[in-house]
């Protein structure tokens, strides 16, 4: 039996802060170690236009946040790591599919309808500042999954519907052409955590309440003594299921000292104290990382061959896929 096939992509926006850490990348990174899959995993920067049209943000987003998997632990030696752009045949694929998705679908798509009520709430006209990309992106992401003929993409509840999506173009891909595809299916961790920021809602870009990730420890001692807390003194007894010094410490720490930390905050531990714990034990955790971060980002040469060798690994595939995709269309040879 061949390995199942897990594929999940990263939209190259934005600063990786905890949040992401914890919520995403250290869970995939972990899974990624399993033999029994083969896992894909890579850098969405086509995605990343329809949200930055900014040049210079979106090279820099794309090499921080691929030097943050690899300094991470990421190995690019038994996960395919690659950048989106790298793979042309997913971009001709996407536009294969664009002819064959109905446009109803599309309609359908949360992104896109969240952005139309934005405008219509707010007086506009419904398409005000909506592109192309933003509205057809599903039929990208499905291009995405289905050159590799994924099983399985792990991904947030956000994004179950344009699996499913992409799971809908296949079967109508399949019916229509013939089987090539395979049909992928959507994976939620439920256990995964979801980080609060500093003023305790969920730790997010745009709340601008985040922790990044790979600052100076100076920086990150900063943004901890920033978190929220309450006013109960030096020796009040705190409670810890209230507290989000106490919920980051739980993504930090094993269970015994959790459950110290939890006795701390019942015996009135000092905000400041139980902070500065909070800080060392997350610098702990992160430091090798930073290190091997501050390297790959002074040594973007490294990156780009990890990157280029991943991609060059795939081609064959992704090559293989679409010559059969274009045979079966009708895109042929005359002779
Ligand atoms: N759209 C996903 C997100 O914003 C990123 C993504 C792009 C993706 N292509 C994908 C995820 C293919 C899984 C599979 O989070």
């Amino acid at each position: 039996m061949s390995s199942t096939r897990v594929l999940t992509g990263i939209t190259t926006t934005g600063t990786p802060h905890l949040g992401n850490y914890v919520g995403a990348i250290r869970p995939a990174i972990a899974a990624s170690r399993d033999p029994s899959v083969e896992a894909y995993l890579f850098l969405a920067d086509y995605h990343a236009l329809i949200k930055n049209q900014n040049p210079d943000e979106v090279a820099q987003s794309s090499r921080e946040i691929a030097a943050t998997w690899l300094a991470l632990g990421l190995d690019p030696e038994t996960t395919f790591f690659y950048r989106q752009s790298d793979i042309p045949e997913i971009t001709e694929l996407s536009w294969v599919l664009t002819c064959l998705a109905a446009k109803g679908l599309m309609n359908r798509a949360h992104a896109y309808k969240a952005a139309v009520q934005t405008n219509v709430e707010s007086g506009e006209d419904p398409d005000f500042g909506i592109t192309m990309g933003l509205f057809s992106y599903p039929i990208l992401m499905a291009a995405d999954i289905l050159i590799f003929n994924a099983h399985q993409v792990p991904v947030g509840r956000d994004q179950i519907q344009h699996v499913e999506m992409a799971r809908d173009i296949a079967q109508r891909f399949n019916h229509h052409y013939g089987e090539i595809f395979t049909l992928p299916e959507a994976v939620i961790d439920d256990h995964v955590a979801v980080l609060q920021g500093l003023d305790g809602r969920k730790m997010s870009k745009s709340y601008g309440n985040t922790i990044p990730l790979f600052g100076t420890p100076k920086q990150l001692q900063k943004s901890i003594n920033k978190v929220k807390t309450n006013l109960l003194e030096p020796g009040e007894p705190k409670d810890a299921d209230d507290s989000t010094v106490f919920q980051l410490w739980c993504a930090f720490a094993d269970e015994t000292e959790r459950a110290r930390m939890r006795q701390a905050f019942a015996d009135g531990i000092a905000w400041g104290e139980a902070k500065k714990q909070l800080f060392e034990r997350v610098n702990d955790e992160l430091a090798p990382a930073r290190a091997r971060y501050e390297h790959l980002m002074a040594h973007p040469g490294d990156v780009e061959a990890i990157l280029i060798s991943g991609a060059a690994r795939l081609r064959p595939q992704s090559e293989g896929i679409l010559a059969k995709v274009r045979q079966a269309v009708g895109l042929r040879p005359y002779s």
